[in-house]
Protein backbone atom coordinates (compact mmCIF):
# COMPACT_ATOMS: atom_id res chain seq x y z
CA UNK A 1 0.00 0.00 0.00
CA UNK A 2 1.51 3.74 -0.59
CA UNK A 3 2.02 5.69 1.98
CA UNK A 4 2.57 9.14 2.66
CA UNK A 5 6.29 8.45 3.41
CA UNK A 6 6.44 6.22 0.29
CA UNK A 7 5.12 8.60 -2.21
CA UNK A 8 7.03 11.69 -0.91
CA UNK A 9 10.18 9.85 -1.25
CA UNK A 10 9.51 7.73 -4.49
CA UNK A 11 12.16 9.59 -6.29
CA UNK A 12 15.26 10.11 -3.87
CA UNK A 13 18.15 7.64 -4.01
CA UNK A 14 18.35 5.03 -1.83
CA UNK A 15 19.70 6.20 1.95
CA UNK A 16 23.31 4.74 2.78
CA UNK A 17 23.98 4.07 6.26
CA UNK A 18 26.29 7.09 7.47
CA UNK A 19 28.95 7.66 10.05
CA UNK A 20 26.97 9.33 12.97
CA UNK A 21 28.61 12.21 15.01
CA UNK A 22 27.34 10.99 18.21
CA UNK A 23 27.15 12.09 21.98
CA UNK A 24 25.81 10.04 24.74
CA UNK A 25 25.14 11.44 28.32
CA UNK A 26 24.99 8.90 31.29
CA UNK A 27 22.68 10.16 33.68
CA UNK A 28 19.13 12.33 33.53
CA UNK A 29 19.48 14.36 36.71
CA UNK A 30 19.56 18.12 36.54
CA UNK A 31 23.13 18.03 35.44
CA UNK A 32 22.83 15.29 32.86
CA UNK A 33 19.34 16.96 31.16
CA UNK A 34 21.23 20.75 31.92
CA UNK A 35 24.51 19.58 29.48
CA UNK A 36 21.92 17.84 26.79
CA UNK A 37 20.02 21.32 26.28
CA UNK A 38 23.35 23.56 26.72
CA UNK A 39 24.81 20.76 23.55
CA UNK A 40 21.27 20.40 21.57
CA UNK A 41 21.49 24.23 21.89
CA UNK A 42 25.05 24.77 20.30
CA UNK A 43 24.11 21.58 17.81
CA UNK A 44 27.38 20.07 18.26
CA UNK A 45 26.48 16.89 17.11
CA UNK A 46 23.85 14.77 15.14
CA UNK A 47 22.73 12.27 17.68
CA UNK A 48 22.37 13.00 21.17
CA UNK A 49 22.12 9.74 23.55
CA UNK A 50 20.57 10.00 27.12
CA UNK A 51 21.09 6.77 29.62
CA UNK A 52 19.77 6.25 33.07
CA UNK A 53 18.64 4.02 35.70
CA UNK A 54 15.29 5.63 36.02
CA UNK A 55 13.30 4.98 32.99
CA UNK A 56 10.60 7.12 33.55
CA UNK A 57 12.36 9.84 34.83
CA UNK A 58 14.58 8.94 31.27
CA UNK A 59 11.62 8.44 29.11
CA UNK A 60 9.92 12.02 30.49
CA UNK A 61 13.16 14.31 29.87
CA UNK A 62 13.57 12.38 26.26
CA UNK A 63 9.66 13.14 25.29
CA UNK A 64 10.43 16.90 26.87
CA UNK A 65 13.67 17.46 24.46
CA UNK A 66 12.32 15.71 21.44
CA UNK A 67 8.96 18.31 21.54
CA UNK A 68 11.92 21.43 21.02
CA UNK A 69 12.81 19.31 17.77
CA UNK A 70 11.58 21.95 15.37
CA UNK A 71 13.94 24.92 16.98
CA UNK A 72 17.25 22.43 17.07
CA UNK A 73 20.03 21.92 14.67
CA UNK A 74 20.21 18.09 16.40
CA UNK A 75 17.39 16.26 15.40
CA UNK A 76 18.23 12.87 16.64
CA UNK A 77 17.54 12.28 20.27
CA UNK A 78 17.42 9.28 21.93
CA UNK A 79 16.73 7.21 25.17
CA UNK A 80 17.74 4.22 27.00
CA UNK A 81 18.51 2.13 30.05
CA UNK A 82 20.39 -0.37 27.91
CA UNK A 83 23.57 0.65 26.61
CA UNK A 84 23.13 -0.14 23.84
CA UNK A 85 21.92 2.07 22.38
CA UNK A 86 25.56 4.21 23.10
CA UNK A 87 26.71 2.21 20.50
CA UNK A 88 30.12 3.90 18.42
CA UNK A 89 29.56 6.96 20.22
CA UNK A 90 32.25 9.74 19.98
CA UNK A 91 31.95 11.63 23.36
CA UNK A 92 30.73 10.05 26.28
CA UNK A 93 29.80 12.18 29.03
CA UNK A 94 29.54 11.01 32.79
CA UNK A 95 27.18 12.65 34.83
CA UNK A 96 25.52 10.18 36.82
CA UNK A 97 26.33 9.33 40.44
CA UNK A 98 24.56 9.41 43.80
CA UNK A 99 23.46 13.24 45.25
CA UNK A 100 25.29 14.87 47.59
CA UNK A 101 23.52 15.04 50.89
CA UNK A 102 23.53 18.62 52.35
CA UNK A 103 26.48 19.34 54.77
CA UNK A 104 28.40 16.52 53.12
CA UNK A 105 32.40 17.62 51.13
CA UNK A 106 32.82 16.94 47.60
CA UNK A 107 35.43 14.31 49.11
CA UNK A 108 33.22 12.07 51.31
CA UNK A 109 31.60 9.13 50.13
CA UNK A 110 33.50 9.24 47.08
CA UNK A 111 33.19 5.37 47.53
CA UNK A 112 29.32 5.57 46.52
CA UNK A 113 30.26 7.35 42.94
CA UNK A 114 33.10 4.65 42.43
CA UNK A 115 31.04 1.93 42.81
CA UNK A 116 28.37 3.72 40.05
CA UNK A 117 31.16 4.06 37.75
CA UNK A 118 32.31 -0.15 38.34
CA UNK A 119 29.01 -0.56 36.55
CA UNK A 120 29.10 2.08 34.17
CA UNK A 121 32.59 2.04 32.28
CA UNK A 122 32.56 -1.11 30.95
CA UNK A 123 29.53 -0.51 29.41
CA UNK A 124 30.46 2.52 27.93
CA UNK A 125 33.64 1.24 26.47
CA UNK A 126 32.23 -2.03 25.25
CA UNK A 127 29.99 -0.69 23.04
CA UNK A 128 32.11 2.59 22.05
CA UNK A 129 35.77 1.53 22.54
CA UNK A 130 36.85 3.90 19.96
CA UNK A 131 35.11 7.33 22.28
CA UNK A 132 36.16 9.92 24.49
CA UNK A 133 34.53 10.00 28.06
CA UNK A 134 34.11 13.65 29.62
CA UNK A 135 33.34 12.80 33.43
CA UNK A 136 31.77 15.24 35.44
CA UNK A 137 30.22 13.34 38.44
CA UNK A 138 32.11 14.51 41.66
CA UNK A 139 34.64 14.34 43.17
CA UNK A 140 35.70 14.75 39.33
CA UNK A 141 39.14 14.52 39.64
CA UNK A 142 39.04 11.35 41.61
CA UNK A 143 36.52 10.05 39.37
CA UNK A 144 38.54 10.89 36.10
CA UNK A 145 41.45 8.72 37.52
CA UNK A 146 38.66 5.72 38.40
CA UNK A 147 37.43 6.55 34.90
CA UNK A 148 40.89 6.38 33.19
CA UNK A 149 41.58 3.03 35.17
CA UNK A 150 38.42 1.27 34.71
CA UNK A 151 38.16 1.99 30.68
CA UNK A 152 41.98 0.85 30.10
CA UNK A 153 42.04 3.99 27.65
CA UNK A 154 44.47 5.77 26.71
CA UNK A 155 45.32 8.54 28.78
CA UNK A 156 44.21 11.60 26.29
CA UNK A 157 40.87 9.98 25.67
CA UNK A 158 39.36 10.72 29.27
CA UNK A 159 38.79 13.67 30.20
CA UNK A 160 37.07 15.11 33.30
CA UNK A 161 35.57 18.91 33.54
CA UNK A 162 37.89 19.81 36.01
CA UNK A 163 37.81 23.71 37.30
CA UNK A 164 36.32 24.19 33.96
CA UNK A 165 33.46 25.74 36.03
CA UNK A 166 35.87 27.11 38.79
CA UNK A 167 37.63 29.19 36.43
CA UNK A 168 33.74 30.25 34.57
CA UNK A 169 32.58 31.14 38.08
CA UNK A 170 36.17 33.25 38.78
CA UNK A 171 35.73 35.01 35.76
CA UNK A 172 32.04 35.84 36.20
CA UNK A 173 32.66 37.12 39.75
CA UNK A 174 36.28 39.48 38.75
CA UNK A 175 33.86 40.71 35.74
CA UNK A 176 31.32 41.49 38.48
CA UNK A 177 33.62 43.41 40.12
CA UNK A 178 35.04 45.59 37.24
CA UNK A 179 32.43 46.06 35.39
CA UNK A 180 33.75 44.41 32.29
CA UNK A 181 31.90 40.89 30.21
CA UNK A 182 33.54 38.04 31.86
CA UNK A 183 35.13 36.54 28.45
CA UNK A 184 37.08 39.45 28.54
CA UNK A 185 38.20 38.64 32.18
CA UNK A 186 40.80 36.47 31.86
CA UNK A 187 42.42 33.97 34.99
CA UNK A 188 42.68 30.30 35.73
CA UNK A 189 41.39 28.51 38.90
CA UNK A 190 43.63 25.51 38.88
CA UNK A 191 44.28 22.23 41.40
CA UNK A 192 41.39 20.06 42.53
CA UNK A 193 38.07 21.21 41.46
CA UNK A 194 36.07 22.88 44.89
CA UNK A 195 36.74 23.35 48.01
CA UNK A 196 41.26 22.90 47.76
CA UNK A 197 41.12 24.97 44.22
CA UNK A 198 44.05 27.79 43.46
CA UNK A 199 43.38 30.72 41.80
CA UNK A 200 46.13 31.73 39.26
CA UNK A 201 46.60 35.62 40.48
CA UNK A 202 49.71 36.27 38.40
CA UNK A 203 47.82 35.40 35.35
CA UNK A 204 44.51 36.98 35.46
CA UNK A 205 44.41 40.09 32.97
CA UNK A 206 41.99 42.30 31.57
CA UNK A 207 43.32 42.52 27.52
CA UNK A 208 46.87 41.33 28.45
CA UNK A 209 46.66 44.19 31.63
CA UNK A 210 47.80 42.20 34.37
CA UNK A 211 45.80 42.92 37.61
CA UNK A 212 49.13 41.87 39.37
CA UNK A 213 51.09 45.15 37.46
CA UNK A 214 47.59 47.43 38.81
CA UNK A 215 47.86 45.67 42.46
CA UNK A 216 51.25 43.62 43.39
CA UNK A 217 49.54 42.21 46.67
CA UNK A 218 45.80 40.97 44.33
CA UNK A 219 45.05 37.62 46.30
CA UNK A 220 47.31 37.70 48.92
CA UNK A 221 46.07 38.49 52.64
CA UNK A 222 47.96 41.74 52.56
CA UNK A 223 45.78 43.49 49.68
CA UNK A 224 43.74 46.39 50.86
CA UNK A 225 40.89 45.29 48.28
CA UNK A 226 40.64 42.16 49.58
CA UNK A 227 40.42 40.25 46.01
CA UNK A 228 40.85 36.84 48.16
CA UNK A 229 36.99 37.11 48.89
CA UNK A 230 36.77 36.75 44.50
CA UNK A 231 38.34 32.94 44.76
CA UNK A 232 36.31 32.44 47.83
CA UNK A 233 33.41 33.12 46.59
CA UNK A 234 34.02 30.90 43.78
CA UNK A 235 34.33 27.94 46.72
CA UNK A 236 31.31 29.02 48.79
CA UNK A 237 28.91 29.49 45.95
CA UNK A 238 28.36 25.75 45.02
CA UNK A 239 27.55 24.75 48.78
CA UNK A 240 25.36 28.24 48.71
CA UNK A 241 23.18 26.86 45.60
CA UNK A 242 23.11 23.58 46.79
CA UNK A 243 21.86 25.16 50.13
CA UNK A 244 19.17 27.17 48.03
CA UNK A 245 18.21 25.21 45.30
CA UNK A 246 19.32 21.69 46.28
CA UNK A 247 21.56 21.18 43.14
CA UNK A 248 23.91 23.38 40.63
CA UNK A 249 22.90 22.68 36.77
CA UNK A 250 23.39 25.77 34.83
CA UNK A 251 26.89 26.96 35.06
CA UNK A 252 28.53 23.11 34.91
CA UNK A 253 26.45 22.29 31.54
CA UNK A 254 27.34 25.15 29.53
CA UNK A 255 30.60 24.71 31.01
CA UNK A 256 30.68 21.24 29.99
CA UNK A 257 29.15 21.49 26.32
CA UNK A 258 32.00 24.45 26.40
CA UNK A 259 34.61 21.42 26.16
CA UNK A 260 32.33 19.34 24.36
CA UNK A 261 32.66 21.66 21.26
CA UNK A 262 36.58 21.87 21.98
CA UNK A 263 36.92 18.14 21.81
CA UNK A 264 34.73 17.27 18.93
CA UNK A 265 35.72 20.02 16.76
CA UNK A 266 39.40 19.45 18.02
CA UNK A 267 39.83 23.23 18.40
CA UNK A 268 43.06 23.46 20.43
CA UNK A 269 41.74 26.24 22.81
CA UNK A 270 43.20 25.87 26.55
CA UNK A 271 41.29 24.51 29.27
CA UNK A 272 41.80 23.38 32.95
CA UNK A 273 40.73 19.81 33.07
CA UNK A 274 41.56 17.02 34.95
CA UNK A 275 43.74 15.29 33.08
CA UNK A 276 46.84 12.96 33.81
CA UNK A 277 49.83 14.97 33.95
CA UNK A 278 53.58 14.97 34.09
CA UNK A 279 55.05 16.65 36.97
CA UNK A 280 58.81 17.96 36.37
CA UNK A 281 60.70 18.13 39.45
CA UNK A 282 62.79 20.36 38.25
CA UNK A 283 60.61 23.20 37.72
CA UNK A 284 59.94 23.50 41.16
C1 LIG B 1 28.28 11.66 43.30
O1 LIG B 1 27.71 12.05 42.06
C2 LIG B 1 26.51 12.84 42.16
C3 LIG B 1 25.97 13.06 40.77
O2 LIG B 1 26.88 13.68 39.94
C4 LIG B 1 26.80 14.12 42.88
O3 LIG B 1 25.60 14.87 43.04
C5 LIG B 1 27.43 13.82 44.24
O4 LIG B 1 27.80 15.02 44.82
C6 LIG B 1 28.64 12.92 44.07
N1 LIG B 1 29.17 12.55 45.36
C7 LIG B 1 30.26 13.08 45.85
C8 LIG B 1 30.69 12.58 47.18
O5 LIG B 1 30.89 13.96 45.29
Amino acid sequence: MATVKGELIKNVAEEKAIHHNKISIVGSGSVGVACAISILLKGLSDELVLVDDDEGKLKGETMDLQHGSPFMKMPKIVSSKDYLVTANSNLVIITAGARQKKGETRLDLVQRNVSIFKLIIPSITQYSPHCKLLIVTNPVDILTYVAWKLSAFPKNRVIGSGCNLDSARFRYFIGQRLGIHSESCHGLVLGEHGDSSVPVWSGVNIAGVPLKDLNPDIGTDKDPEQWENVHKKVVSSGYEMLKMKGYTSWGVSLSVADLTESILKNLRRVHPVSTLSKVRHSSF
